[in-house]
């Protein structure tokens, strides 16, 4: 991504989030109240303009799978807090709220992005008045060009602790070596560790119809500056996360009957190419 601008497929994100909390019925997927509000006033308009688009099957199929995806790594932050676990990192955190609805007492919560979508954010939560969070560190870093586990010591993590970590919509965007060089630090992490993170499917591994998809999906995001880059097939990912134990590799069908099983409208997964996994040291 550029490096002044700060993320656009950041706001596209918290802008679907957002939009599940306005406009989908009860029981949401992702029960959460900051998710408008960090958006300021000035978004409340186009948000509630986006109602007349929510059942294109596009927008159905995009915002499942986000909320499905924070679900899930909120998921296994309990499963982990659970086990011991007082760290959580969020790897290009862009504009997620959990710091701001951190339930879990004990808990320090480090946000790592890229700077300049990190100091677009803050100025957004101060904007929205969110109280301060003491278990909250932000720590800048560029995947492509900074140390990751010297932006976190710099942040006060403990590199000795057990942590988890979200790694959410940023592999796409990312290059094999930055990939790699973050999953070689995670895979050091000491035992009761663990991650989660989304990939894409090559284009290649898709129906016609989803290869459009892909394509029309591509060129927008290129568009505005953050083009996708790494795509791996589950056996590609099994292999990258060797040093990692319990995988769990979940596509749409295991995902929507995970969340959506018992939804009485049309919110649910649909296609094959985004996947998210989970694994722990
Ligand atoms: C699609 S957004 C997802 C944001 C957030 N995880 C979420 O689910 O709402 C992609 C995020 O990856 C971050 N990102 C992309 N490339 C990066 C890089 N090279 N270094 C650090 N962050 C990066 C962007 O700043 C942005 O916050």
């Amino acid at each position: 991504m550029e490096a002044v601008r700060p993320s656009r497929t950041a706001f596209g994100v918290a802008f679907r989030r957002a939009t599940h909390q306005l406009h989908d019925s009860p029981p949401l997927i992702l029960n959460d109240p900051v998710a408008v509000a960090i958006l300021g006033p000035r978004t409340l308009p186009d948000l509630h303009a986006a109602r007349k688009d929510l059942d294109q099957p596009v927008n159905i199929a995009l915002r499942a799978f986000l909320v499905a995806r924070s679900r899930y790594a909120e998921d296994c932050v309990a499963q982990a807090v659970a086990t011991g676990v007082r760290q959580y990192v969020l790897l290009g955190a862009g504009l997620d709220t959990f710091a701001h609805r951190n339930p879990h007492p004990g808990l320090r919560v480090f946000e790592v992005d890229h700077p300049a979508t990190q100091a677009w954010k803050r100025e957004l939560v101060a904007a929205a008045q969110l109280p301060p969070q003491p278990s909250l560190t932000y720590a800048p870093c560029d995947f492509e060009s900074q140390s990751l586990p010297a932006e976190l010591a710099a942040a006060g993590f403990d590199l000795a602790a057990p942590a988890f970590f979200a790694w959410l919509g940023v592999v796409p965007y990312l290059t094999l070596p930055a990939f790699r060089t973050t999953v070689s630090f995670l895979a050091a992490r000491p035992p009761g560790s663990g991650l989660v993170f989304d990939y894409a499917q090559p284009r290649s591994e898709l129906p016609f119809r989803e290869q459009i998809a892909r394509d029309l999906f591509a060129a927008r995001v290129a568009k505005v500056g953050e083009p996708f880059q790494l795509y791996f097939t589950p056996t590609e990912i099994a292999r990258e996360l060797s040093a990692f134990f319990n995988l769990e590799d979940l596509g749409s069908g295991e995902l929507n009957s995970l969340y959506f099983a018992l939804r009485s409208d049309h919110l649910r997964l649909y296609g094959q190419s985004g996947r998210i996994v989970s694994a722990w040291l």
